[in-house]
């Protein structure tokens, strides 16, 4: 629920406007909801404090107002590239927040870790609104909090550094990552595997491949041009995709 909404404007290409709520149930929801009142291009909606988050393959995401959960909603004419969105984001936002500690790492497809726990994930959604598609990328990061009620292992920005951190000025930095993201989007990522092996935390690791009820171990060998994975198994080589597995790491 909306109790107050402050508008702030950032200048980026295609982030332009900061809408901060007190209070959402889950901002990619609520985001759907700015694009169905006409919201523009490039504004992000910003909830202080998130009640009921959802994460990916309907778990749910949850955060304190110690974190940071929030949606970008970009209009984005290329269907085709939509798959390749949340990589190029994932890979900005990691990108600049070497600035803050080179230890933070894209596992694919688009989840932020700090060695063998999880910083924060992406929610990509979209919809058609009078002809126009739209993008609802929603992202939530740890950023000052310390974990309680999660299923997997975790940590936040101030535990990877020791020291606490202001949420507008990360928000700030990662909105800063984000954009660029979209812009080696728009103008084409020839590299992306090279930018994975850089940046990601993966490639050349055993992994377990979990796809619906099947669960099988391979190595990640690539990031493939159109974002599937390259993976090595006792059956030989194959490529899945970002919406249809999810990958650990083999403990
Ligand atoms: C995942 O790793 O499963 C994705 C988590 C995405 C969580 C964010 S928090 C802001 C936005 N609103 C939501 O309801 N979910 C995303």
């Amino acid at each position: 629920m909306a109790v107050d909404v402050r508008t702030v404007n950032l200048g980026y290409k295609n982030i332009l406007t900061l809408e901060i709520y007190d209070s959402l149930d889950s901002t990619n929801t609520f985001g759907k909801q700015r694009i169905r009142a006409g919201c523009s291009h490039g504004t992000v909606v910003w909830a202080l404090e998130q009640t009921a988050g959802r994460g990916r393959r309907d778990r749910t995401w949850v955060s304190n107002n110690t974190s940071l959960t929030f949606s970008i909603l970009w209009r984005f004419p290329d269907y085709s590239k939509i798959p390749l969105l949340p990589l190029t984001v994932g890979l900005g936002i990691v990108q600049i927040l070497h600035t803050i500690t080179e230890d933070v790492r894209v596992k694919w497809p688009n989840d932020l870790w700090i060695g063998s726990k999880k910083l924060g994930g992406m929610l990509g959604e979209s919809m058609m609104l009078n002809g126009d598609l739209w993008v609802i990328l929603g992202i939530g990061i740890n950023v000052n909090r310390h974990g309680e009620g999660l299923d997997f292992p975790h940590v936040s920005l101030q535990e990877a550094v020791g020291e606490r951190f202001i949420r507008f000025g990360v928000l700030n930095l990662i909105l800063e990552g984000a954009d660029r993201g979209f812009s080696m989007l728009e103008e084409g990522v020839s590299d992306l595997n090279e930018r994975f092996r850089q940046y990601g935390n993966f490639i050349d690791e055993t992994i377990v491949v979990i796809e619906g009820e099947k669960r099988w171990e391979a190595v990640a060998r690539a990031v493939l041009p159109d974002g599937r994975l390259l993976v090595e198994s006792v059956d030989g080589l194959q490529s899945v995709l970002p919406d249809e597995v999810s990958v650990r790491f083999r403990h």
